[in-house]
């Protein structure tokens, strides 16, 4: 995908600066901040934290004395519920939160007054059940209000919460809740996806079975198809909020106090548990939100994440709470009933900026725009994306078909690591190009370096890198410090010189101008649809099943969903690869991981294409995917077994 990538950004000079009426009314309109602010960063950092609420200001805005364990705001105190809520109920009680709208098409409007009681109402129930500050919390529900209420209503307490995405496993649920030692679990009894119903309480009985440390679960009623409760353990949401009061005092926490984990895919088949603490998070997520969406008080905002990715966390909840934003927050498939679901809920709500991913892009273009000429979508005054690099094709689209041809398209790359958006343009001031992530954002330092760490000149690929600690940067991971050392931190720090630079895993180049283009990861993750799945995640599932002797899992480029999972299996003995295993093997991943693990394609081979030293070569797997001319093949210690996995990968169909 990198190669092919590059070729096609050579030759994209097509730019777009910003509509003067857009750049004059801009938050930001003039170069100004990126001056101010990489002259003295932390200066800069601490002149935007004044628009929080404190209960006590900070110190020292940056302790780097532990590098790269950073410590933001250190003498500080806050509750993050404070600046997300209850200064908002001062000044705008009756202003939208949340414009919520469920797959059936119920609704619910959700004004900042409402949702403060309803978090307040949440905590004192959590409370009851015996959360106290610094305990963690696992969620596992679908797209409903009280989603984001009980995320709210842990960081009122101060106790961490753990999103698990309702689409995942009861296996990825059960691994997550024993790695952080959760002691609530908050579900739904289901949610509704394309129609149906997905049994959330079901899965999260498997998840429980054989005993974990959680002792009580919160079951919110969506579905109402007759979950099973367990006596003494579940109890409904309804019941438990029924009596509370609306108004929970927030518990104080240090800036540095846990906010949440977030688990996501790591190089080998262990998820690694993103720690982010309160107050650098919540500064870096509301600023360059503030900043890229251009965000003013009559804007209707929707980012159509789902709130158990980093994206959901940082632009559904955090960000535009604490910027006193109105969002919508749709709960299902954006092909239900109809394929233009998307662009009714524009219609309907007035959005006037959205904020979605290259794959829903892209199948957008797919379903033709006969479907968003349906609507009227005037009110749109901008576009972003996030998730994977978005190439032009996608962007033209989006910018034409989507915002009429007036809307800025800012394209936003930062992962859940760095919590807060890191390259993209600031709509109001920079000249896009399709496909370009633009500029690093004032107050963030990134480089492309090569493989010895130095500056490549401009007009050259190499190693994204960044410079200089943020505030909603990750801590640490949850229990492992070492490996957020040697994941992060190793591969281009010198601490001996005391200098330590975080490698996020992306490829990147600058064009002669010194615009970003990234180029996806360098890793052994893949994303799908925007999302990041390990290989090695999908071979250890793929190996537990019992005819599996061997695996090696590749992402080969895919139109629509970016990369696609293409496996590579060998079977135990005698047994027949045939389609029924093949289903079997598909079922197996979703079992252990989720549905979007599963391989789209399976090819069996006697054997897989490995060097003398027994590493299996993933580039030639790569190479046979996208049916690209094989490179050198003479490393190999069984070079005629890549013609045969050629031969049978050429026969295969993918599944969906
Ligand atoms: C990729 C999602 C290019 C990248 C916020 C990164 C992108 C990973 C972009 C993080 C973008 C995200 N352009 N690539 N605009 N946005 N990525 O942690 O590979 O789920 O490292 O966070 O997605 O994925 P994550």
């Amino acid at each position: 995908m990198a190669r092919e990538t590059i070729e096609a950004l050579f030759e994209e000079n097509r730019r777009f600066p910003p509509p003067a009426d857009f750049a004059a009314g801009a938050l930001v309109n003039t170069p100004a901040a990126y001056a101010e602010a990489s002259g003295d960063p932390r200066a800069w950092w601490a002149a935007q934290a004044e628009t929080l609420e404190w209960r006590r200001r900070w110190e020292h805005v940056l302790d780097w004395s532990d590098a790269p364990f950073a410590r933001w705001f250190t003498g500080g105190t806050l509750n993050v519920t404070e600046s997300c809520l209850d200064r908002h109920v001062r000044s705008q009680p009756d202003k939208v939160a949340f414009f919520w709208e469920g797959e059936p098409g119920d609704t619910r409007t959700i004004t900042y007054a409402e949702l403060h009681a309803e978090v307040c109402r949440f905590s004192s129930a959590l409370s009851q059940l015996g959360v106290r500050k610094g305990d963690r919390v696992a969620i596992y529900m679908g797209m409903v209000p009280e989603l984001p209420v009980a995320m709210l209503a842990c960081a009122r307490l101060g106790a961490a919460h753990t999103v698990v995405f309702g689409g995942f496993s009861a296996e990825a649920l059960s691994d997550r809740i024993s790695d952080t030692a959760a002691t609530v679990l908050v579900t739904c009894d289901g949610a509704w996806r394309s129609g149906q119903v997905v049994p959330l309480k079901e899965m999260a009985d498997e998840a429980l079975e054989g005993g974990t440390t959680i002792q009580s679960v919160v079951v919110v009623q969506r579905t109402g198809h007759g979950a099973k409760m367990s006596d003494g353990r579940d109890v409904w949401y309804h019941d438990v909020v029924a009596d509370q009061p609306d108004q929970f005092p927030a518990v104080e926490c240090a800036s540095e106090d846990l906010l949440y984990l977030l688990y996501t895919s790591g190089t080998t088949a262990k998820p690694k548990g993103i720690v982010h603490t309160c107050a650098g998070y919540l500064l870096g997520t509301a600023v360059t939100h503030r900043l890229c969406f251009d965000l003013k008080p009559d804007d209707v905002y929707w980012c159509t994440a789902d709130i158990g990715w980093v994206t959901g966390h940082s632009f559904v909840v955090y960000a535009p709470l604490a910027n006193g934003a109105t969002s919508v927050i749709y709960e299902g498939a954006p092909q239900h009933p109809d394929r233009d679901r998307f662009w009714a809920i524009v219609e309907r709500y007035g959005v006037s900026k959205l904020y979605t991913a290259p794959t829903a892009i892209r199948t957008f273009m797919k379903w033709g725009r006969q479907l968003p000429d349906r609507h009227d979508l005037s009110s749109l005054r901008l576009l972003a994306t996030v998730g994977e690099p978005i190439n032009p094709e996608a962007w033209m689209w989006y910018h034409e078909v989507i915002g009429g041809g007036r809307c800025p398209v800012v394209d936003t790359w930062w992962q859940t690591e760095t919590g807060q958006l890191m390259i993209a343009p600031l709509p109001g001031l920079t000249e896009t190009k399709p496909g370009s992530a633009t500029f690093p954002l004032p107050g963030i330092a990134a480089d492309v370096v090569d493989e010895s760490g130095r500056s490549v000149p401009l007009g050259r690929g190499g190693y994204l890198v960044i410079t200089e600690p943020w505030p909603a940067m990750a801590r640490s991971l949850y229990g492992d410090p070492d490996r957020f050392v040697e994941t992060y931190w190793s591969r281009f720090s010198r601490p001996e010189e005391g200098r330590w630079v975080y490698f996020p895993g992306d490829g990147a180049k600058r064009d002669s101008e010194g615009y970003y283009w990234l180029l996806g990861r360098v890793d052994d993750v893949m994303n799908v649809s925007g999302h990041r799945i390990s290989t090695m995640e999908v071979e250890s599932a793929l190996v537990d099943h019992e005819a599996v002797a061997e695996a090696a899992v590749v992402g080969r480029s895919d139109d629509r969903t970016g990369q696609a999972i293409a496996a590579f299996v060998t079977l135990e003995g005698d047994r027949v690869g045939d389609e029924s295993l093949m289903a079997q093997l598909r079922e197996h991943v979703s079992k252990k991981i989720g549905k979007i693990a599963r391989p789209a394609s399976i090819v069996f081979t006697d054997d897989l294409p490995k060097t003398r030293s027994g590493k299996i070569m993933r580039r030639l797997l790569q190479d046979i995917s996208e049916k690209r001319q094989l490179g050198d093949v003479t490393t190999l210690a069984n070079s005629d077994v890549v013609h045969e996995i050629a031969q049978r990968a050429a026969t295969q169909q993918d599944e969906n």
